[in-house]
């Protein structure tokens, strides 16, 4: 099967595209990495593939089931694709445990009157684990700091346990010791099948992972091919918004600068 599938593909908000003539396919389980500079159309193109923001013109395929102007992903795709999405942390209003947000990733799996049950405790614990805060299970997120909040939310997709997962900076504002450790989840996600498409500055701790490089200019797939090939975006430093300051700690949904993902 094709993971995704777009065709001379036009994505934006309201009637401006954003992305357009993109042609992209990705089989099941590669592994593919979303490159580019800031602004270039790589959060707008993720979005797309989950209904978020607009197919403008084109096709886009997303685990078989188009995805159009009108129509998101359909219920039965829910639990099939997991979104870490950018520069999102847990609001810290939400008097939530890790155990409580991770298992909403879980309830996407069951449907309307859905109930957690043993082995989704356990994919929820799992999840956990496998993002290194299995002594956080039932601390409030509130608590945690901004990359732990990072790291939760990668626990939330995670345990969905998706066949597409899509991440949208994950490693952004994120310690070193914790993107090698989000490196060794991805690669047994990989391992298991999961088809990886990860938009990222930081190519070098995901390069064991990774292998396929996608690189959006301007709205458009300036290079698509083996990741060694892409040229380094990654320079030791993550700039967000190119600020050429180093990452803020502790993304928030509140932060005046977010205007790429307040529809979520
Ligand atoms: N919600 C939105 N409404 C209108 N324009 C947007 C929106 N989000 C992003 N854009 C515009 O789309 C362009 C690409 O943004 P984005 O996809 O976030 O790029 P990247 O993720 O590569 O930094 C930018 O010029 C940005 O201003
Ligand atoms: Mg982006």
């Amino acid at each position: 099967m094709t993971a995704v599938r777009l065709r001379e593909a036009r994505i934006g908000y309201g009637d401006v595209a954003v992305v357009e003539g993109v042609d992209l396919t990705v089989a099941d389980g590669e592994a593919v990495a979303v490159l580019g500079s800031n602004g270039s159309g790589k959060t707008t193109l993720a979005r797309g593939l989950l209904g978020l923001a607009t197919v403008l013109g084109g096709e886009v395929e997303v685990l078989g089931a188009p995805v159009g102007r009108l129509r998101r992903p359909p219920p039965a795709q829910r639990g099939r694709i997991g979104y870490v999405p950018q520069r999102h942390t847990v609001s810290g209003a939400v008097p939530a445990t890790v155990r409580e947000v991770v298992g909403v990733g879980r309830l996407a799996r069951l449907g309307p009157f859905g109930r957690l049950r043993p082995a989704d405790r356990s994919a929820v614990q799992d999840a956990v684990a496998a993002v290194g805060l299995a002594d956080r299970l039932g601390d409030p997120v509130a608590s945690l700091s901004g990359g732990q909040q990072r790291r939760v939310l990668v626990a939330r997709a995670l345990a969905a346990e998706p066949e597409l997962l899509v991440m949208d900076e994950p490693t952004a504002g994120v310690d070193a010791a914790s993107q090698d450790a989000l490196a060794a989840v991805l690669a047994d996600v990989s391992a298991t099948g999961t088809t990886l498409l990860v938009v990222t500055h930081e190519t070098a701790a995901l390069a064991g992972v990774l292998t396929r490089a996608v690189v959006v200019d301007h709205g458009r797939i300036a290079y698509d091919g083996p990741l060694a090939g892409a040229g380094s975006t990654d320079d030791g430093h993550h700039h967000p918004e190119g600020t050429g300051l180093p990452p803020a700690r502790g993304y928030r949904q509140d932060q005046p600068r977010v205007t790429t993902d307040g529809g979520r």
